[in-house]
């Protein structure tokens, strides 16, 4: 089956804005059953579970032969070397809370695992992020860049706090030895629209520790098409898979702040 990656975002778009609609219809007459996952305040709400088998089975009809990753347990293992991650609401918490900042978030790897496409639509919002490899990173149609702010003192950063209360603890200590050193800190509470938020030069930078694959993988493949530069700061020694995004300019600043902020 080929695999053009305008026709995987197109598809991964269509998706996306459909269960979106859906999950904010729901929201606004109410939730009836939510329950936690791994911690009292990791949350699944009934939309959680009922978007990603929309877009499980969306996926498996259009695309038989792909993989699929989703964040509540969908998963299919397909031949075709395209993997799809999915995470059906990231942001659960807002969700819940009727704040706007919660997105699907669907992207798509290749079978060496580089990203093909993303796709990160904030219903609440009104906004749609896609971007495919080679093909530029939009916001509603439009292209998208990130900013060129190159001055550490400036820079406003955002990041987020891992479910597990000891994990969560680790990180808020990093906060004093950088809070002083930036413009500023945000935490909005969704990975996907964090991405895509430096995307499109709302944040200079953001970063955090304990993502998965479905919390990145879209908004990974739109902030690298939008000039971002990403990295890996596993090396700040805490739990596997911490991301960095900014401009390629202050990564390096950033990245040197945040290993300081190891005590
Ligand atoms: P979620 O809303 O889908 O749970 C919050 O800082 C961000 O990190 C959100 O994108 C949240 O995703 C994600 N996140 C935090 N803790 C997580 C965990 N234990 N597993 C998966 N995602 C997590
Ligand atoms: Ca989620």
């Amino acid at each position: 089956m080929t695999a053009e990656p305008a026709e995987l975002a197109a598809l991964a778009i269509d998706i996306a804005q459909r269960v979106g609609a859906v999950a904010l219809d729901g929201r606004r007459r109410g939730l009836t059953r939510v329950s936690t996952k791994s911690t009292s305040t990791d949350m699944v709400t009934e939309y959680d579970t009922l978007t990603e088998a929309s877009i499980f089975a969306a996926l498996r009809e259009a695309r038989p032969d792909d993989t699929i990753v989703g964040e509540e347990g969908a998963s299919h293992v397909g031949s075709s070397g395209i993997t799809w991650y999915v995470d059906p609401i990231d942001g659960t918490t807002n969700f819940l809370y009727d704040l706007p900042t919660w997105a699907v978030s669907i992207g798509a790897h290749d079978a060496d695992g580089h990203g093909l496409v993303g796709v990160v639509h904030a219903p609440a919002l009104g906004e749609t992020f896609h971007a495919t490899r080679g093909g530029g990173a939009f916001l509603n149609g439009s292209p998208i860049r990130c900013n060129n702010e190159v001055d550490l003192t400036r820079a406003l950063v955002a990041t987020g706090f891992n479910y597990s209360p000891a994990n969560r603890v680790i990180q808020a200590r990093r906060i004093p030895y950088i809070i002083d050193k930036i413009r500023d800190v945000r935490r909005f509470g969704a990975a996907s629209l964090d991405m895509c938020f430096v995307a499109c030069g709302r944040y200079d930078a953001y970063y955090e520790e304990h993502l998965f694959p479905w919390d990145i993988s879209a908004g990974s493949v739109i902030a690298t098409e939008a000039g971002c530069a990403i990295r890996n700061i596993d090396d700040l020694g805490n739990a596997p898979s911490a991301v960095l995004v900014s401009n390629p300019t202050l990564s390096d600043s950033i990245h040197e702040l945040l290993i300081s902020s190891n005590h």
